[in-house]
Order: structure tokens, then sequence, then C-alpha cells
């Protein structure tokens, strides 16, 4: 799969959204070592801070069912700027491989990648 289908997998997952809050789907797309793709979306809460991000919401299914090993993930927003992953999200994302690809789309359809650890090159860990 390229990187622009991983995209497009994510920016699909967006129509799952739950966002009456913020207006702004957000869309994951979580590809195993294995070929699996586990997609996810942001759901928002009346209490703010227990809205979940899309990205966590993929790593949550992932991990749920059996899957740790993680290559790449796409994350997409109709935004202006590259949807980027929350620090929060980095952070999670960072737990299960610093070399993971992440694929940041944005409206336009244009997007950028980086892998994890030039994202966050200080991650928490113990
Ligand atoms: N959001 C994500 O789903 N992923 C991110 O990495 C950044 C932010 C969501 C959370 C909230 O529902 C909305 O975008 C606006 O912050």
């Amino acid at each position: 799969m390229t990187d622009r289908e991983l995209l497009e997998l994510a920016r699909k997952a967006s129509e799952n959204s739950y966002s009456p809050y913020s207006k702004f789907p957000v869309g994951a797309a979580l590809e195993c070592s294995d070929g699996t793709v586990f997609t996810g979306c942001n759901i928002e809460n009346a209490a703010y801070g227990d809205t979940i991000c899309a990205e966590r919401t993929a790593v949550v299914k992932a991990v749920s069912e059996g899957k740790r090993d993680f290559t790449r993930i796409a994350v997409w927003g109709n935004s202006r700027d590259y949807c980027y992953p929350c620090g929060s999200c980095r952070q999670v994302l960072s737990e299960f491989g610093r070399n993971i690809k992440v694929i940041c789309g944005r409206g336009d359809g244009a997007y950028m990648s980086a892998s994890l650890s030039e994202m966050m090159p200080f991650a928490f860990d113990f």
C-alpha cells in the first residue's frame, strides 16, 4: 500500500468522527508489520478532556486485538496545515516504536512524512 492509499484510509475514517464540539473531524490509519491496518477517528465528549484523538483510537484498537508492531500511521484532517499528531499521541505511539513513519495530510490533499523519532526526539521512557 502506498502512503497516499494509507492516507485515503485515514481520510475515510474521519467520516466516522464524533466531533460536535470542535467540528474538526480527524482520521487515522495505523499499519502493522503484518500489513493489517486499524483505522480510528476522534471521539469527543461534553467533558472536553475525555476526548480521544484519532491516532489513539487506532492504537487502542490495534493493541486490544494483539498487534503492537507498527510500521506507518497516516493522519488526516481538513486543515490548512498538515494534521500533525498531538504530543499525547506522539508519546503513545512512541511506546510501540520510534521508527514508525508518520504521514500527515491536510485538506488540499498534500501530505508530509517524518519518522516518529524526528517528530518526538525526547519521548519519555524509563
Ligand atoms: N485531534 C486528533 O484527533 N488528533 C490529533 O493529533 C490532534 C487533535 C482531535 C481532537 C479533537 O477532537 C479535535 O482534533 C480538535 O482538537
